[in-house]
């Protein structure tokens, strides 16, 4: 699969996950679909620092180089709320809030990813990410057997 297709597959599935959180009310629930959308973003997240950004950056424009910043800054963000998540009571007013702003902001950076700098990526051509997408999936995998082990 392309590295752009198992990207897009991983933002949908994600955006399912917060749905699902929506729906329910449940503590219990919302608790273990928290630990699965922590799990899929710090895997997904992963994969594209460590494998596609560099590759979009490798095209060596300034335009690649500015999108590729400003998804490392919002992944940090992104980061910043999963650390405080596990601290919050899914009982507690502020969960609620704290979801909102959490999948507001995945949805918004998912969107420019897709819409801007898989665009961009393109011109890596498709050989390249096809040979891409394989790498990533089997770095995602191994990040989730190791999370599962260590849980
Ligand atoms: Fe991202
Ligand atoms: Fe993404």
């Amino acid at each position: 699969m392309k590295a752009t297709d198992l990207l897009k597959k991983q933002h949908k599935e994600v955006k399912a996950l917060f749905k699902k959180v929506d729906d329910t009310e449940n503590a219990r629930q919302r608790r273990q679909l928290l630990d699965e959308i922590s799990q899929s973003l710090e895997g997904h997240t992963l994969i594209e620092e460590e494998i596609f950004y560099p590759a979009v950056r490798g095209l060596e424009t300034p335009k690649a180089e500015e999108m590729v910043l400003e998804a490392y800054e919002e992944h940090h963000v992104v980061k910043l709320i999963l650390a405080e998540l596990p601290l919050v009571d899914p009982e507690d007013e502020r969960f609620e809030a704290k979801m909102t702003v959490l999948s507001e902001l995945v949805e918004h950076h998912a969107d420019e990813e897709e819409k801007e700098m898989f665009k961009t990526a393109q011109k890596l051509g498709k050989v390249e990410l096809e040979s891409l997408g394989r790498h990533m999936e089997e770095r995602f995998e191994a990040f989730c057997r190791r999370a599962s082990e260590a849980a």
